[in-house]
């Protein structure tokens, strides 16, 4: 079976969804954050803080590169995957890519109070939702299958993406 990559912005339920997957498909996920995370022994606010973006992007290239050779498996990806061509190229080898599409208001509900985001600033929304904007049609541009998510269970989403990924 191919690759099932989630991709889409912060708070688009990537993490939770592949959870739900992971358990109805029998299939391994490999969370790209939590990689980096542990590669760089440091949690990614503080790569960002420590090294700034830059340094971040390089990481993730280089881990997407890793785990896309990979087959069989759910890939939860982070909200600016899709910030370099390459990455979106890596994971299609093996991989449907499947974007989970909500509005901004819906991520700003799911992160209210959270502060693990260096790029998700809830006291410049503004920021963020240009940011938002920004990436809508890189987002689409990547995705085989498009899943709109607001206001349905991660049960829900789970189930189309499954339906979907099968008559692909
Ligand atoms: C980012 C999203 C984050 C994480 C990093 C950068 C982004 O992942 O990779 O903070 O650029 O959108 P989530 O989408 O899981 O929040």
């Amino acid at each position: 079976m191919k690759n099932i990559v989630l991709i889409g912005f912060m708070g688009s339920g990537k993490t939770v969804v592949s959870r739900v997957l992971s358990r109805k498909l029998k299939m391994k996920i490999i969370d790209i954050d939590t990689l980096i995370e542990k590669k760089a022994r440091l949690k990614i606010k503080d790569i960002f803080k420590k090294f700034g973006e830059e340094y971040f992007r390089d990481l993730e290239e280089k881990v997407t590169r890793y785990v896309a050779r990979k087959r069989n498996i759910i890939i939860s990806t982070g909200g600016g995957i899709i910030k370099r061509e390459n990455n979106i190229k890596n994971l299609k080898k093996n991989g449907i890519i499947v974007y989970l599409k909500n509005t901004f208001e819906t991520s700003c509900k799911r992160l209210k109070g959270k502060k693990d985001r260096p790029l998700f600033n809830e006291k410049n929304l503004k920021a963020t939702r240009k940011l938002f904007l920004q990436r809508l049609p890189l987002y689409k541009k990547a995705a085989d299958i498009i899943i709109k998510t607001d206001d349905k269970s991660v049960k829900e989403v789970a189930e189309e993406i499954i339906k979907k990924v099968r008559e692909k």
